[in-house]
C-alpha cells in the first residue's frame, strides 16, 4: 500500500505552542484527511485530538487548515496535502481542536431564531434560492477562520458566520427582528470585500454581505 508523510501541527496548551509532528499514513485513492487522522488515532497515536462526527459534510465539526486554507477534513482529499494545522483566528484547546464554545459565546443574546408570532410552515422558504443556499451553513467556522478582518476577542465583529445567520433570518418571512440593524451593530462595514473568506459547503458569502449591507 502506498504511504506518505503527513505533518500535523499540534497545539500543546501546556507549552502554549504549535508543535509539528510527522506521521506516516496510507494514501489510498480517494482517501480524505479525516481518514488519515483516524488512521493516526487508531494505529499510531491515540492522544491526537481532533473533532468529527458525521464523517461527511453534515456536522461541520472537522474544520482544519490544509493546503493553506480552512477546509473540512472529511471532504478534503489527502492527495496533495502534506501539512495540516488547527483553524486559525480561533482560540485553541488541544492539537487540532479549536474552542468553538468560546466563539459562540461572543454572539450570545442575538436571538438567532425566528422572532415573531407562530406562523404556518414556511413553504415560501423553499422557493428562495439564496435562502436555500444560506441554509447549507454547517457552522464549521471555516469562514471565520479565513476572514482577514476577524480577530477573536475584538468586540462587535463576529466574522462571516454571524452574517450568514442574520441573512437566513432576514429572508425568513416568520422573522420580525431587524437583522440588517444587527448586522450594522456587529460591524458588517468592517468587511473589506476581499473575498478571502471560504465556505467548504458553497454558501455564497459575498451575496450575504450584499444582502445585509445598507
Ligand atoms: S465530519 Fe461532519 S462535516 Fe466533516
Amino acid at each position: 500500500m502506498k504511504k506518505k508523510q503527513l505533518h500535523v501541527n499540534r497545539w500543546l496548551p501546556e507549552r502554549e505552542k504549535l508543535v509539528r509532528e510527522t506521521f506516516i499514513v496510507p494514501e489510498e485513492p480517494g482517501a480524505t484527511v479525516l481518514q488519515a487522522l483516524l488512521y493516526i488515532y487508531e494505529e499510531t497515536d491515540s492522544t491526537l485530538a481532533f473533532r468529527y462526527s458525521c464523517r461527511y459534510l453534515r456536522c461541520g465539526l472537522c474544520g482544519l487548515q490544509a493546503r493553506g486554507k480552512p477546509q473540512l477534513a472529511c471532504r478534503t482529499k489527502l492527495a496533495g496535502v502534506n501539512e495540516i494545522a488547527p483553524l486559525p483566528r480561533l482560540p485553541l484547546l488541544r492539537d487540532l481542536v479549536v474552542d468553538r464554545a468560546a466563539y459562540f459565546s461572543t454572539i450570545q443574546g442575538l436571538s438567532l431564531y425566528p422572532v415573531g408570532p407562530a406562523a404556518e410552515p414556511p413553504v415560501i422558504l423553499r422557493e428562495d434560492p439564496l435562502h436555500r443556499n444560506l441554509m447549507a451553513c454547517l457552522e464549521c467556522l471555516c469562514c471565520v477562520a479565513s476572514c482577514p478582518a476577524y480577530c477573536f476577542g475584538e468586540p462587535c465583529f463576529a466574522g462571516p458566520y454571524l452574517f450568514i445567520k442574520l441573512g437566513q433570518l432576514h429572508l425568513d418571512p416568520r422573522d420580525m427582528a431587524d437583522r440588517k440593524g444587527q448586522a450594522q451593530e456587529w460591524g458588517i462595514k468592517r468587511c473589506r470585500g476581499c473575498e478571502k473568506c471560504v465556505c467548504p459547503n458553497g454558501v455564497r458569502l459575498k451575496e450575504t454581505i450584499i444582502l445585509l449591507s445598507p
